[in-house]
């Protein structure tokens, strides 16, 4: 399947059971994120996050922003499951993440990840992000991640 056979639509209320258990799916359970989070960015700051279904109408990936003072955005999180990785739908969907932010006026997005997440890093190098610092203990104790940040 190709990433075009993917619809993309904005997220909304009722998908946030569906993010949370991708992202669940995703990550170890130090890494991530409560489904608080995902009311939080979805319900309170109204931040763009985009969601993507397969052509049988499951939801196969998103993407999750956060609005940040001074022109600063952040990738919260983007989630892809294992069957429909590395086929340019997590590239779509950063790319719109991006877009969005950039109509919001934001002129930076910054984003973390675990240090031994190499696919991530990869992804993020392909789209220009450039990892700018190490974050001792951002996952707990022992746990340090990279900062990736790229101009919008
Ligand atoms: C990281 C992630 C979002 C990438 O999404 P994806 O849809 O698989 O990525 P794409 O198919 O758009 O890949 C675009 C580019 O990223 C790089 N890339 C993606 N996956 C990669 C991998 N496993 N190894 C090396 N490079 C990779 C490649 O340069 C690729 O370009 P190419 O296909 O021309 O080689 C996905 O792997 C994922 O959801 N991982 C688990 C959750 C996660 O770690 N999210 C990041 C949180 S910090």
């Amino acid at each position: 399947m190709s990433a075009e056979t993917f619809s993309i639509r904005p997220a909304a209320t009722r998908d946030i059971n569906s993010m949370w258990e991708i992202d669940q799916a995703c990550f170890e359970p130090d890494i991530a994120y409560s489904v608080d989070i995902f009311y939080f960015h979805l319900l309170v700051q109204r931040d763009p996050a985009f969601v993507a279904f397969d052509s049988g109408g499951k939801m196969a990936g998103f993407v999750m922003t956060s609005r940040e003072a001074r022109g600063k955005a952040m990738v919260v999180t983007i989630d892809i499951l294992p069957p429909w990785r590395g086929k340019g739908l997590g590239s779509r969907l950063i790319v719109m993440a991006e877009e969005a932010m950039k109509t919001r006026g934001a002129k930076k997005m910054v984003l973390q990840t675990a240090v031994d997440n190499a696919p991530a890093m990869a992804f993020y190098e392909k789209h220009g992000y450039k990892n700018v610092k190490t974050l001792k203990d951002y996952y707990g104790k022992g746990k340090p991640a990279f900062q990736f940040e790229k101009p919008l």
